[in-house]
């Protein structure tokens, strides 16, 4: 569906639900470059946001209770905004958590009418859930706040939804880029200083290509949070406060005081640290080929020692080194999802077909193609006419 199809249909139900019209917010997925699981760590990250969203119209309801309607899970659900009203539902989870966390910061929310949709695929890696959580964090700060809360404190937001109302302590990637993003711009944020800077990424020869493999990528309960861990482990043991600080001959000095696994989890993200600001001078020189070859050493460690890999993204990896992709390794958290791809303009029709055949006969299944479109991040998209 495409984003003005979406709109469509979106204020289509809402006036048949609620009648009338509200407002139109959206805020985007994102995709990152490179540096991954660093966020967590204090580290850089390289994320911008694509032209995937999530779009909500969105309505004060002159009442005490929230009520939503997700078109695509087909769901609607009604909440009050006390912290004993948690929905069951995970997907309104989210929403509940960006009002909580917006009240507990002495911010305003009243009850709403909502209806939303999205067009970021789930569950691939592209932050779905940031995006839903900064498009209610943008629009109820629009509706509610006067716009007061700053953009970081949106991403704090969305984050902590995460930690408290949906069992992930992510990092602020994925929060900050569906916040920040800005059309044909990638950013690179310094996670301790939280400082960051735009990045035109608009390569004459290059483009990125997302192969999604459609293995389910679920993080709540999962390896992840025992990633975050494990890298807080081997900090306190360094007296540091995160892996940020931490040197490759510092962890190996206290390498047999600590598991192998905390051991390789660590060097992944002292790897990685270094790999990002290499890829940053890369880009500033046009240098894509150093750009891609720093890809793929991500993936190897990510497969290898940070271990969220799986077979099917080592396979996908596999297929576009053989078919002479510039770079190529797992995006996101892992454990599923997509893998972005930085190729030259003339491979790219030729890639996607191998990829998709072979995957195919491998796994039975085609993986979605989705070519990366850098776009804007939160955003009001329309305003109800006033009456
Ligand atoms: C998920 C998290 C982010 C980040 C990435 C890995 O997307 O939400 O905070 O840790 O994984 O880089």
């Amino acid at each position: 569906m495409t984003t003005e199809e979406m709109q469509k249909k979106i204020e289509k139900v809402f006036s048949e639900r609620f009648g009338g019209k509200g407002n139109i917010y959206a805020s985007a997925g994102r995709i990152n470059l490179i540096g991954e699981h660093t966020d967590y760590n204090g580290g850089f990250v390289f994320p911008g946001a694509i032209d995937k969203v999530i779009m909500a119209e969105v309505r004060p309801n002159g009442l005490d209770i929230v009520r939503v309607f997700s078109i695509d899970i087909d769901q609607y659900c009604e909440f009050g905004l006390n912290e004993e009203d948690a929905p069951k539902e995970s997907w309104a989870r989210y929403i509940f958590g960006i009002c909580r966390e917006i009240q507990k910061r002495g911010g305003d929310v009243k009850g709403f009418d909502a209806v939303f949709a999205g067009n970021v695929p789930l569950g691939a890696g592209l932050s779905s859930s940031a995006a839903l959580e900064s498009c209610f964090a943008f629009a109820l700060n629009d509706l509610y706040n006067g716009n007061n809360i700053d953009k970081f404190e949106l991403a704090r937001i969305g984050q902590s939804t995460e930690h408290n109302y949906c069992g992930v302590n992510c990092g602020i990637m994925d929060q900050f880029a569906s916040v920040f993003g800005r059309k044909g711009n990638l950013m690179r944020l310094d996670c301790r200083s939280m400082e960051f800077e735009y990045f035109p990424f608009s390569p004459e020869n290059y483009r990125l290509v997302l192969v999604d493999s459609r293995v389910k990528h679920e993080l709540a309960d999962s390896p992840y949070n025992k990633r975050r861990e494990s890298c807080e482990r081997v900090a306190k043991r360094l007296g540091i406060e995160t892996l940020r600080d931490a040197t490759m001959e510092a962890l190996n000095k206290i390498k047999t005081d600590i598991t192998a696994e905390d051991f390789f989890r660590a060097k992944f993200v002292i790897e990685e640290k270094e790999r990002v600001l290499a890829v940053c001078d890369a880009l500033n020189a046009g240098d894509y080929e150093t750009v891609g070859r720093k890809m793929y050493e991500t993936h190897a460690g990510l497969s290898k020692d940070y271990e969220v890999s799986c077979e099917e993204l080592d396979f996908l990896n596999d297929v576009a080194k053989e078919l002479g992709v510039t770079g190529s390794r797992i995006m996101g958290g892992g454990f599923g999802g997509c893998t972005i791809n930085l190729l030259p303009n003339d491979l790219h029709d030729k890639f996607v077909k191998e990829v998709t055949a072979r995957f195919n006969e491998k796994y039975g299944h085609e993986p979605k193609i989705y070519d990366v479109v850098i776009s804007d991040g939160a955003r009001l998209v329309e305003e109800s006419p006033k009456e």
